[in-house]
């Protein structure tokens, strides 16, 4: 199968005055072309700081202290792995809303609440789609019904801007008032394109909405145009973290329903971050499930919801109310473990009921005890 994306013994840390928190302790998660995976785990465990040390978007105090994220672009038919870590700044921003986009939890902080909707979602167009956005202005000039003052001169500049968007004419242009908004058809073909996107993702009256400003709007709405800036350049890679958390239940079912649909039309791949096993089952093809910052299992949905082979994911699974629920709801007994100070050994064996001796001494590895199953576990060692 083939590879998107790929971490690679990823570690984290953040020096606070407490000490320094081991966050992530060498990672490996691969997400596949065509496949939604999940990352499930406790709060704490790591899950943003995972897709974040991805992004290279972790806030000070912390920092990525080694490992490898590996970016999978077709080139002439062949594979080629980018190491995102090692690339600069400019590469990142490119890359962002172009191959990777993201979306979080809370949408009032990704949107702007000065700009209009519309002026939001074409912002994306702007800065990643400026080539096909010149490309169609020259076309409307083109065409005999659009009625432009001084034809001529904005063929010759949006001619110039297909060539060389950074040209210095440009950049003296943007400086003078009154005809620094040159650029006004590229604006409106990129304002028209978001209220395409904005009407594909189900929103009724999009022309109307695209005027409006994100107070106007309802949380489900917003969350639903903080997906559709982050689908506008058709990425190869949706990473949502707890995208639907903040939502009431129908909302994220309508808005699971809704990745679910793009994924088949828009976008290849998902990396869903949750902690609601139940989203997990009814949308993921794969799950990973972190504890403490360590990966300890990765598996195909079904097998690991029918055969979960990790103690943590065990006590997990068995945490979830059930619909016939009898007795008492089983917790996980212990706390999460200080990340200043994490357990030695496996993460989890103060509180694992099946501790052995090395539990405490070794890693262990994530090793692999079926078809796409993996599990990082003693019990399943050869020790
Ligand atoms: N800014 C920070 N300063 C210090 N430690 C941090 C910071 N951000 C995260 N951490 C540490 O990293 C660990 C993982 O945090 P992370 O936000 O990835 O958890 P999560 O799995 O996404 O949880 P949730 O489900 O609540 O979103 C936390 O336990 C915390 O100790
Ligand atoms: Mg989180």
């Amino acid at each position: 199968m083939k590879k998107i994306i790929e971490t690679e013994n990823l570690r984290t840390n953040f020096y606070t005055y407490e000490g320094v928190v081991k966050a992530l302790n060498d990672v490996c998660i691969t997400v596949n072309h065509g496949e939604t995976f999940g990352l499930v785990g406790e709060s704490g465990c790591g899950k943003s700081v995972t897709v974040r040390s991805m992004m290279r978007i972790i806030q000070s105090p912390g920092k990525v202290e080694s490992g490898k994220v590996l970016l999978f672009l077709d080139e002439n038919g062949e594979q080629e792995a980018v190491d995102l870590l090692q690339q600069s700044e400019s590469y990142m921003q490119s890359c962002c809303g172009d191959q990777i986009s993201m979306i979080f939890q809370e949408p009032n902080a990704a949107l702007n609440p000065i700009m209009s909707i519309g002026e939001q979602v074409a912002e994306s167009f702007l800065f990643h789609r400026k080539k096909s956005l010149s490309e169609a202005s020259l076309e409307r000039l083109n065409a005999q019904d659009c009625k432009v003052p001084f034809k001529g001169i904005f063929k010759n500049l949006y001619k110039k801007y297909h060539e060389d968007e950074n040209a210095f004419v440009f950049k003296l242009l943007s400086h003078i008032p009154l005809l620094n908004r040159w650029d006004f058809l590229i604006r409106q073909e990129a304002f028209k394109r978001a209220v395409e996107i904005i009407s594909k993702l189900g929103i009724p009256h999009a022309e109307d909405i695209a005027v409006q400003f994100p107070h106007n709007l309802s949380g489900g709405m917003k969350q639903r145009i903080v997906i559709a800036i982050a689908l506008a350049c058709s990425p190869m890679l949706l990473i949502a973290d707890e995208a639907t958390s903040n939502l009431d239940v129908t909302i994220q079912a309508q808005i699971l329903e809704l990745l679910k649909d793009l994924k088949k039309k828009h976008i290849s791949s998902i990396l869903l971050i949750t902690h609601d096993l139940g989203v997990v089952a009814e949308t993921c093809d794969r799950v990973g499930v972190m504890y403490a910052g360590s990966l300890c299992e990765v598996a195909e949905s079904r097998e690991l919801f029918g055969n979960p082979s990790h103690p943590y994911t065990k006590a997990l699974l068995e945490s979830v109310p059930k619909f016939h629920q009898e007795g008492a709801l089983k917790t996980i007994e212990g706390n999460v473990p200080n990340l200043v100070t994490p357990p030695a050994g496996c993460r989890f064996h103060p509180r694992c009921k099946h501790r052995m001796d090395i539990c405490d001494k070794e890693v262990p590895n994530l090793l692999e005890i079926g078809k796409n199953h993996s599990v990082a576990c003693h019990l399943f060692g050869d020790k």
